[in-house]
């Protein structure tokens, strides 16, 4: 069966990867995870990328003179591999419209919240503060609009009173995991009956 070459944009701990990682090891998945790029050089989901059988390598932004050269290192590094499909999980680094535009419809991002409800930071604080009662994660499309792109997936858990911006960040992440690997799953489906 044909699966779509598939890249993780990862900056930190890798646990969206990781979970990725494992269920595309499956025959039936129809995605591949070929190769994990890191922004940060000391990066954890670098080594967990290593313990799954996944090439990696890291693109740090510093050794850069601007964030456009940088992107075009990563451009090249995701093309001179064969990536169909890019996925950011905890990649910290705004994608700007030049490459957003490139990967036009073939980039997604897992995002801490029910978009378009809290963009950006701190989510889980300002769910809270705002007296919430659900909160949640969701898969989006990047666009050049900063958590903007069309939803795939989302995933909706209630808040607790007792909950603390730890709690309900430790509590949401299995779900974010679980959540990504369908999402992957419908796209990667999607761009195979297309291809
Ligand atoms: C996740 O909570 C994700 O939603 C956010 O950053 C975190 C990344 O976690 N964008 P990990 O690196 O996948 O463990």
């Amino acid at each position: 069966m044909r699966k779509i070459r598939t890249a993780v944009l990862i900056s930190g701990r890798g646990s969206n990867m990781a979970a990725l990682a494992t269920a595309a090891k499956s025959e039936h998945y129809p995605a591949n995870i070929s190769l994990v790029i890191s922004n940060n050089p000391n990066a954890g989901g670098l080594a967990k990328a290593g313990d799954l059988g996944v090439t990696s390598m890291t693109i740090d932004h510093n050794q850069f003179s601007s964030r456009r050269k940088f992107e075009m290192a990563l451009d090249a590094a995701l093309s001179q591999a064969g990536i169909e499909l890019v996925c950011c999980a905890g990649f910290m680094r705004v994608l700007t419209p030049w490459f957003v535009d490139r990967w036009k419809n073939r980039l997604l991002n897992i995002h801490p919240s029910l978009l378009p409800k809290y963009k950006g930071l701190n989510t889980h604080q300002r769910a809270i503060d705002a007296g919430d009662k659900e909160h949640g994660c969701t898969v989006h499309y990047v666009t050049a609009e900063l958590d903007g792109g069309a939803a795939v997936l989302q995933y909706t858990l209630d808040i607790k009173k007792s909950d603390t911006a730890d709690s309900l960040a430790q509590r949401l992440l299995p779900h974010e995991q679980k959540l990504y690997v369908k999402a992957l799953k419908k796209v990667a489906t999607e761009l195979l009956s297309l291809s």
